[in-house]
């Protein structure tokens, strides 16, 4: 149990947007988003995030996932923490303090920094690495003993410290009340005339307190996104666990570098993603499915054993054992029933498709409720809006609809009718009936010939 505090007040200048920088997204999910999900799943009851630039947009965007504070002027990471000392004040365990761009920090390595800390009695346990290149990073400075004597940021420090390859993550856990005491010590007295954050470190070894480093595992989640190239690297890196949480679930994936799914996907086991395939925020998909190649699920529910080739779904459900595609375009509030043939070139909007039916090839199908076993032939077209309203095509069990049928709505049709091929529909057909709505053939025997004369 602790409160996390969250750094996300800064304008992130090299994003180059008109959006603050940690509503950028990796794999659909705001970067701070991610951050703030990660201390509540490693255990902060409570999560305040620091705004500033464009603070509005950021608090709609965010919700009520969070609480705010607000800091009007970015004059430094300590005078950013400042903002949130009521709620640090309250707090009377630990305070965690995280970055909103560094959506990589896992969970559990939080929940074992914070578990450090509480094994050694530190008042203040900062989040270092180890880095190949520490340039533009905060060092740890160490005394001949290897305790934590200080963090020396790049521009304030020495030729000696700049050697120093131990970096500050810009992470830590503080015991809240001795955070309290050190805020209110910080000076700006360094080459920025900032309010450092890590000068509390020395302050509370100067008041006697315990101070130390945890040094993480894996130096990815400590990356912090400061440009698009960033967070692209990020999303790299983010888009792999993702996938190979999957694969560990029991999903096959062909070609996984090709496949980019989002953060709260679920997939059933022994299901089979293709290349090239998005699956977008929302989407849930059973056990056994194939999704082919292409193919573009947004907030799309599939049952189990439903095969998907190419097509492109979007908040919409379809039940088990039905096949979809190649190229189907199923748009917005769509049921699709059980054991249902949605072929190639089938576009369906707003429309209800009951157990059993197929609607094979080159069809369009809006504002409909379709009942079970139906068979439409190919070019079947609903005319659902005649320019100003649209209007909705019923269509009763067992029906048979023949190629090129358009349906202009509003239209009922009865159980078990027929509809002969290439007529147009402008009333409602009673059961078992046949409707024939086009012009009877005339054939002109001999007609070719005298017209050659
Ligand atoms: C900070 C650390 C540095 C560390 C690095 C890790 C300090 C003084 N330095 O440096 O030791 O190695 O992070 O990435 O803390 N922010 C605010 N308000 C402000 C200033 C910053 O909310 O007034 C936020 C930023 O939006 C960002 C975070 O705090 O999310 C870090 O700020 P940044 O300016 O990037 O600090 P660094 O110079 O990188
Ligand atoms: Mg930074």
């Amino acid at each position: 149990m602790f409160t996390s505090i969250i750094l996300a007040a800064g304008m992130g200048t090299r994003m180059k947007s008109n959006m603050p920088k940690v509503l950028h997204k990796v794999c659909g999910k705001q970067l701070c988003k991610w951050v703030i999900d990660a201390s509540k799943e490693a255990g902060a009851d409570n999560v305040v995030t620091i705004i500033g630039h464009k603070a509005d947009m950021v608090k709609e965007a965010l919700g009520n996932v969070t609480e705010f504070a607000l800091q009007n002027e970015q004059k430094g990471t300590g005078h950013a923490v400042m903002q949130a000392v009521d709620f640090i004040k309250a707090t009377e365990g630990r305070v965690v303090i995280l970055n909103g761009d560094t959506p990589l920090i896992n969970a559990e390595t939080i929940k074992k920094a914070v578990e450090y800390n509480a094994q050694k009695g530190e008042q203040a346990t900062v989040i270092t690495a180890i880095l190949p290149d520490a340039t533009g990073y905060g060092r740890i400075v160490r005394d001949n003993d290897g305790g934590v004597l200080k963090i020396v940021e790049q521009k304030d420090a020495s030729e000696e410290e700049k050697k120093i390859n131990e970096v500050n993550s810009g992470m830590y856990v503080f015991d809240a009340q001795s955070l309290v005491y050190a805020l209110d010590k910080i000076q700006p007295n360094n080459a920025q005339g900032e309010y450092y954050l890590t000068d509390t470190l020395e302050i509370l070894l100067k008041a006697g307190k315990k101070v130390g480093a945890y040094a993480i595992e894996d130096n990815d989640e400590i990356r912090g996104i400061n440009d698009r190239v960033q967070l692209n690297e990020a999303e790299n890196i983010m888009r792999s666990r993702i996938n190979e949480m999957h694969m560990r679930n029991g999903v096959t994936m062909r070609i996984p570098e090709s496949i980019y799914i989002e953060a709260d996907v679920e997939i059933g086991s022994d299901t089979e993603i293709q290349p090239n395939v998005t699956l977008k925020s929302g989407t849930k998909i059973g056990c056994d499915c194939v999704i082919g190649q292409g193919s573009v699920l947004d907030n799309a529910v599939i049952h189990d054993n439903v095969e998907i080739l190419s097509s492109v779904i979007l908040n919409s459900e379809v039940d088990e054992y039905t096949h979809v595609g190649p190229f189907a375009y199923i748009r917005p509030n769509c049921h699709v029933g059980k054991d249902v043939k949605v072929g190639d070139f089938v576009e369906l909007k707003n429309s209800n498709i009951d157990d059993g039916t197929k609607i094979s090839h080159l069809t369009y199908i809006g504002d409909s409720d379709v009942g079970k076993r139906v068979n439409f032939g190919c070019g079947t077209v609903t005319c659902n809006y005649d320019g100003k309203n649209k209007y909705r095509t019923v269509i009763g069990d067992d029906c048979f609809v023949g190629c090129n049928t358009n349906f202009v709505s509003p239209i009922n049709v009865g159980d078990n009718a027929y509809i002969a091929a290439g007529s147009t529909i402008t009333e409602d057909i009673p059961e078992k009936s046949l409707s024939i709505a086009r012009a009877k053939q005339v054939n002109k025997e001999g007609w070719t010939d005298k017209r050659n004369k």
